[in-house]
């Protein structure tokens, strides 16, 4: 058994952890809308207007704070217009992008509104800047958000909401330097201060806008792009924040992986770390008050595609590592809570590294969604300074940290989330906490998987396999020095009342 210490700082606060970086994405690709979420009003399998009941109270009950639509790629391509009123009478279009098929637009501002108020979340909408105009998107924001009397905000009413539908987030394009238009960023940047100005708020809502940032950690892009805001419109030029997509990728497939294949997953994950350190320093160099918040709106693993699938729907499967993924990941953001505002886990169901995986009237939730679960009380609380010291895994590619943790207090409640990146051997952890309290009472829960090993994961014959349980191995209940024992693979967390 490996030994680490982790020392909390309890009076040394870093930021409140935004709920948003509990944030999702939901795209129109594959079986992620149609088939996913949406199964329309007359289906057998029971839905409240449409969506799927069972996917509602799961998403509910992991607290998805925020969900970006309708893409992606997607929404580049995407026109409002087409999915608001009647929905016989929406037109056709073809999704190029993902597999020439046909969106019926049955799902339009509407529907997803309605969903995101069916599961608690807010929604985040992304606009068509590649293949749209600035009129197009300004209407967008004015049909959702003006209160009445101008002729959108009437068309909104007549198609069933007389009140705002208060759309607080917006994206000013999607991937910019790809699928969003291929633009140099400094021609987004001529692009962004154009929509941007045009985006206004009303009513009660003030929007938070939102430009394409980097592909991965591509500093060019973000100096490029701030150097021509800068340069030419700083005083005029709104964003809230900039957001960054980082796929850590795959390694082996989705199920079939070594051991060091595992490893070298972990590792391409754990790279968000520094994308997180050096896109915040260049953004605090342009921006020294800070205003401007680092978001991560597309992230996660993409594994090859499974046989028998269509490629283009990128449907893949989940295991206890992609769980790896995101515990690894929810942490940099926790640790970093001062910065990150929000972030997108790409993409919710049935694609990519999903929450949930739907078959007809059947659904099961993964193992990154129990991540989730377990992560969900970070929301809201102050992320504290937390001190690891632990031998890394050493790997032909560099070094892969074996403990990751971060840790926040919410009122007397302090809590702490621990991975074991090492699928070879447990962890003994000793924790401190340090600056003022004692732990009185502790409750532990960890990810815990019957059967597979450190592939483990939930199908539809077998959907409970990988789940939250009790986490027991804890001493120290009542002082301020706790050892918890992680099991190889590990993911669990502590739930404290401090005093
Ligand atoms: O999530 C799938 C695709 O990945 C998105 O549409 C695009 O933005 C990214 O390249």
């Amino acid at each position: 058994m490996s030994q680490a210490k982790v020392d909390i700082v309890l009076n040394e606060p870093v930021g409140t952890i935004a709920p948003q970086i509990y944030g999702h994405f939901m795209e129109h690709l594959g079986a992620c809308i149609y088939d996913g979420c949406w199964v329309g009003r007359s289906s057998p399998i029971p839905n409240t207007d449409g969506f799927r009941n069972d996917v509602i109270a799961a998403l509910r009950h992991i607290k998805a704070s925020v969900i970006r639509w309708p893409g992606g790629c997607f929404a580049d391509d995407y026109h409002w217009e087409d999915g608001v009123g009647p929905a016989e009478s929406r037109p056709k279009r073809v999704n190029v992008h993902w597999g020439n098929v046909i969106d019926s637009n049955e799902v339009g501002t509407h529907e997803f509104v309605r969903f995101c108020q069916l599961v608690g979340a807010e929604p985040y909408f992304a606009g068509n800047l590649g293949s749209g105009s600035v009129r197009e998107m300004r209407d967008w924001v004015e049909y959702c958000n003006f209160p009445d009397g101008s002729s959108l905000a009437s068309k909104r009413a007549q198609n069933g909401s007389a009140m705002p539908l208060g759309v607080r987030y917006w994206g000013v394009g999607n991937e910019n330097w790809g699928c969003g238009g291929n633009f140099t960023p400094e021609d987004y940047g001529t692009e962004y201060r154009r929509y941007s100005g045009y985006l206004r708020d009303f009513g009660d809502t003030p929007l938070f806008l939102i430009a394409c940032g980097p592909s991965g950690n591509d500093i060019d892009w973000t100096r490029r792009f701030l150097t021509k805001i800068r340069k030419d419109f700083w005083s005029g030029t709104t964003i809230h924040g900039l957001a960054a997509h980082y796929y850590c990728g795959t390694a082996g497939t989705s199920s079939e992986y070594t051991e060091d294949q595992w490893y070298q997953l972990l590792y391409q994950a754990a790279k968000m770390e520094a994308l997180v350190i050096q896109q915040r320093a260049l953004l605090d160099a342009f921006d020294p008050e800070r205003k401007i918040g680092l978001i991560v709106d597309e992230w996660g693993t993409w594994h090859p595609a499974e046989a028998g699938r269509n490629a283009a729907f990128l449907w893949q499967q989940n295991t206890i590592r992609d769980a790896q993924v995101a515990a690894i990941t929810l942490n940099v953001f926790n640790r970093h809570a001062d910065k990150v505002v929000m972030s997108n886990i790409a993409q919710t169901i049935n694609v990519l590294q999903a929450m949930i995986l739907t078959e007809d009237d059947r659904m099961v939730t993964t193992p990154t969604y129990h991540a989730y679960d377990l992560f969900s009380d970070h929301q809201g609380g102050e992320s504290l300074r937390t001190i690891v010291k632990c031998a890394p895994i050493s790997l032909p590619t560099g070094h892969l940290d074996q403990l990751s943790v971060s840790s926040s207090l919410k009122g007397s409640v302090l809590t702490v989330t621990l991975a074991n990146a090492d699928c070879a051997s447990s962890l003994e952890v000793r924790l401190r906490l340090i600056g003022g309290g004692t732990s009185q009472s502790i409750d532990g829960t960890m990810l815990e998987s019957r059967h597979g090993g450190i592939r483990a994961l939930n199908c539809f014959d077998d959907p409970d396999n990988v789940g939250l349980t009790k986490w027991d191995r804890i001493a120290g209940a009542g002082t301020s020095e706790l050892t918890v024992q992680l099991e190889l693979a590990g993911i669990a967390k502590l739930s404290i009342e401090v005093q």
